[in-house]
Order: structure tokens, then sequence, then C-alpha cells
């Protein structure tokens, strides 16, 4: 077996959500493998100030709209051998069914590639997992966000199908956030109004979200599973 240091690859790493699983992983002494598409600025000052991290944190710039697997192949030429793959990127925005280049997008972005990524990276990776980074409410129909919600949800049984595909070499679990980050719509107040309408009163932590994290990447007999950190929020009507 190769002495190359494990790594997990992460798309959009660099920033929110993906950059602490991507913290989460280097302190579980994983190297990681940063994709990003438009910046990673706020990954590299972060490195800079912890140095034990040198060396330990690689970073690949690519539109995943354009052939994504070759992702992995580029990971491949990095001092590292990838065991992880967190399938993270994804495009928050309004549009229903009367809008298709919208709904394509949407499909794009949280079905065809971590479908296509995912097939590569099971392809080449013995003893491996993925995550898939869904939303815990996926499953409420509303019309406003109407593509985003069914591309989720396709992600939640592409997750499924994966985990008994891909099996037994590579396990394959979902984790599903409630409101966690605001977005550019729930900012400031809107933001911290959602916590009355969630069963447990309040949005989720980061620290929640990369805990269900850890559990996922060293709990050796999981797969299939889509664990929503959400305070019960997909409970409500
Ligand atoms: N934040 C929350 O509270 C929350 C709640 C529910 C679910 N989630 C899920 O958790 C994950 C992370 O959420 P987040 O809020 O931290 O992320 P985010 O702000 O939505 O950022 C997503 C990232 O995906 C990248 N991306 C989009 N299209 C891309 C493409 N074609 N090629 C390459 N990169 C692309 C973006 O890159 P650019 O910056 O270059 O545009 C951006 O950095 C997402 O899957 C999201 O759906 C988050």
């Amino acid at each position: 077996m190769s002495r190359l240091p494990k790594a997990i690859l992460i798309t959009a790493g660099t920033k929110r959500l993906g950059f602490h699983f991507a913290q989460a992983s280097l302190a579980m002494g994983y190297s990681v493998v940063l994709h990003f598409r438009s910046s990673n600025r706020t990954a590299r000052q972060w490195v800079q100030h912890h140095p034990e991290y040198n060396g330990k944190v690689f970073y690949l710039q690519q539109d995943l709209t354009e052939q994504p697997q070759s992702l992995i192949q580029r990971v491949r030429e990095l001092p590292c051998r990838l065991t992880g793959l967190v399938n993270n990127a994804s495009l928050f925005s309004r549009g229903d069914l009367f809008n298709q280049t919208h709904l394509r997008s949407m499909l794009e972005i949280h079905f065809f590639t971590p479908a296509q990524l995912g097939a590569c990276f099971a392809e080449q990776i013995s003893n491996g997992w993925i995550i898939n980074i869904t939303d815990a409410l996926a499953c409420r129909s509303n019309t406003s966000w109407q593509n985003y919600r069914m591309s989720k949800l396709f992600l939640e049984e592409l997750t499924r199908q994966q985990a008994i595909r891909f099996a037994p070499d590579c396990r394959v679990n979902a984790i599903a956030p409630g409101a966690v980050l605001p977005s550019k719509d729930t900012k400031g107040a809107s933001f911290r109004n959602l916590a009355a309408n969630i069963p447990l009163r309040k949005t989720s932590s980061v620290a929640a979200i990369t805990e269900a994290f850890r559990f996922l990447v060293t709990n050796t007999s999981c797969t299939g599973q889509i664990i929503r950190i959400d305070g019960g929020w997909h409970l409500t009507a």
C-alpha cells in the first residue's frame, strides 16, 4: 500500500461549510484537496496562520460544469492518496418548473456532477467513502425553490443508489443541513427569525454539522444514510 498521506477531496472546499469540512478533516489527520471555482483566499489566509498544516492542503480550481471527472484525475497527480470525497458545491437560487434553464443548472451541479465525480472516485479508490451534502428541506414542497429542492432530492436518491452500487469498496452517505449559515437571501434578522419555525427553536450550528461529518467519516458500518441536522425543521408542514 502507498505511503502517501490519505486525503479528502472537498468540492467548493475553500469557504463557508466546505471549508469547515476541510478544517475538521485536517484536525482528524487527513490531508485535504480543496476544490474551488472563484476564490481560495479565505482558506489560504487561514492555512498561512496554521503552519502545522503546511504541505497538507492542496488547491484545485475548476468549474464543475466542465468535465467534473477530470477533477479526480488531477488529484492523482498530487502527493496524496485519495480516500474521501465530499460533494459540497451548490447553487442556492429560486426557480420553478417553468424555468427549464434553471432546472438544468440545478440538476447539473446537484445531481450530474456528484454522479460523475462519485463514479470516477469509486472506480479508482478501494476502501473509500463519499459524503453528499443535500438539504434538510428538500422533501418539502415550495414553488419558489422548486428546482433547487427537486435537484437536492435527486442527490438524496443518488446517495442511496451509489451506496448499493459502490459497496463493498466505498461507503456513501449524506448530510442534510437545515439553516446553518445565512445566504444572501436570508441575512441578519430574517435568518435569526427562522428559528421560530424550527421545532428545536434554533438554527443548526456549524459544530453540529461537522460532528455529523466526523461520525460519517469514522463509522465504517454506516452507508446509504441521510442525516438531517436541522433541529427537526423537515418535520414541519
Ligand atoms: N448554508 C446553509 O445553511 C445550508 C443549508 C442547507 C444546505 N446547505 C448545503 O451545504 C452545502 C454548502 O453550503 P454553503 O452555504 O456553505 O455553500 P454556498 O455558499 O452555497 O457555496 C457553494 C459553493 O459552490 C460553488 N459552486 C457552485 N457552482 C459551481 C460550479 N459550477 N463549479 C464549481 N463550484 C461551484 C460556489 O463557488 P463560487 O463561490 O465560485 O460561486 C460556492 O463556493 C451546499 O451543498 C448547500 O446546498 C447549506
